[in-house]
């Protein structure tokens, strides 16, 4: 099969990075990758808290938290005044689940293309309060439509006290209709929880519009801002009933700064954040969304053409910008946890390439990100690397 052409490299990208040059780096989705730019911001921060660390926290430092949290709010088209920062949307959820004040007989309904570590949040507070959860099922190949439908037949009012979501989900890189799902539940009165993780910096987003009661989004992943770096937004009508994980002097504050202000913390890595929004902004959001999402597509099809995958049966993200796509391996392959990470491990040692190998449905999946130092060669050595080594386990 011959697959169309990539797309133009962004000139001089990579060098902005501090990445290792051996390295395939294909996984940006994970853990982000911070440009020199923005470490050198945080560095500079540093220096300065070090310089006078007792200056650097009661001189100033709330303001700043402050002009940061506008800043970013502004840029994902949510009310400065129901955002707060928080490490990642890890805690944003455990704050949520936290503040919900479940009782036994309640649920919590999520779908089965959620993040595993936010189904486990999900599991302690529900074992801790005598509350279930459930998982509604959706095929890959849903449509958007059937998402909606599905989340209809599946709330329980009067008894489903929070619907998580994923706007772009993780094992299987879908865009999720969050905007249409959370007004099915609104008419049905079941508050929302949009877990966004991915979507900062990724996809044009206006947090307002999409009208969750919840909403997290990691700046860390694709905003290029420091690790530790995330907004968690609430609607007005829940502001005073959020709980901050951690009791610190700004209690008294109320949202979002008793959230905000977590103790003694390095707190650098929130102020550099608006550095990785004009790195971004410098290279051109559209043109760096444009090609990370034709490099993913182009990756997607180069891998799975070399894993004998039919191009019908590769999975389609639901919207043009998404910068991650997912390729299935062969039957019996990465199927559990441990298998999909020891693949993704040896994939790494072996073929110098961080990728992610996710089990799920049964079934192990390759998850292939592009970001800008990405180049069409690193998925084409990919794709003629992979199959000696899957065949050779
Ligand atoms: C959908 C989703 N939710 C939550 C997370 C957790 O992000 P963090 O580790 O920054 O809390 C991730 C991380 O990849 C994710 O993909």
């Amino acid at each position: 099969m011959t697959v169309a052409r990539p797309p133009e490299p962004i000139p001089g990208a990579r060098l902005l990075f501090s990445l290792d040059p051996a390295v395939s780096y294909l996984n940006h989705g994970a853990f982000g990758a911070v440009p020199v730019s923005v470490q050198r911001a945080q560095q500079r921060l540093r220096d300065e808290m070090e310089s006078n660390p007792l200056r650097f926290f009661t001189q100033g430092l709330a303001e700043r938290i402050g002009h940061t949290r506008r800043h970013l709010a502004t840029f994902l088209g949510a009310d400065p005044e129901g955002t707060a920062l928080v490490g990642n949307a890890t805690t944003g959820v455990a704050v949520v689940l936290h503040s919900l004040g479940l009782r036994a007989g309640d649920e919590v309904l999520t779908t089965d293309h959620g993040y595993g570590a936010v189904g486990f949040s999900i599991e302690r507070e529900c074992r801790r309060t005598g509350a279930g959860t459930r998982a509604l099922r959706v095929p890959l190949s849903a449509t958007d439509e059937e998402v909606v439908e599905i989340v209809r037949a599946g709330l329980r009012p009067g008894r489903t006290r929070l619907l998580v979501i994923d706007q772009l989900t993780s094992p299987t890189a879908r865009l999720f209709p969050v905007a249409a799902v959370v007004q099915v539940a609104r008419e049905r009165g079941v508050p929302v929880l949009v877990d966004a993780a991915h979507v900062p910096g990724m996809l044009p987003v206006d947090v307002g519009a999409v009208g969750a009661d919840f909403w997290v989004g990691n700046l860390h992943k694709w905003a290029f801002a420091p690790r530790g770096t995330a907004v968690l937004v609430v609607a007005p009508q829940w502001r005073e009933r959020i709980e901050p994980l951690v009791v610190s002097w700004e209690q008294g504050a109320g949202f979002p700064g008793n959230v905000e202000w977590q103790a003694t913390q390095d707190y650098t890595g929130w102020l550099s954040a608006p550095a990785g929004l004009y790195a971004l902004r410098s290279l051109g959001l559209d043109r760096v969304r444009a090609h990370n999402a034709a490099l993913a597509a182009y990756g997607q099809r180069v891998v799975g053409d070399a894993l004998g995958v039919a191009p019908a049966d590769l999975p389609d993200p639901g919207g043009p910008a998404v910068a991650m796509r997912i390729v299935p391996l062969p039957p019996g392959v990465a199927t559990t946890l441990d298998t999909a990470r020891e693949l993704r491990d040896r994939i790494a040692e072996r073929l110098a390439a961080e990728v992610a190998v996710m089990a799920w449905d049964d079934r192990g999946w390759l998850r292939l990100g592009a970001q800008v130092y990405n180049s069409a060669q690193e998925y084409e050595r990919l794709a003629v690397r992979l199959p000696p080594l899957l065949a050779r386990p």
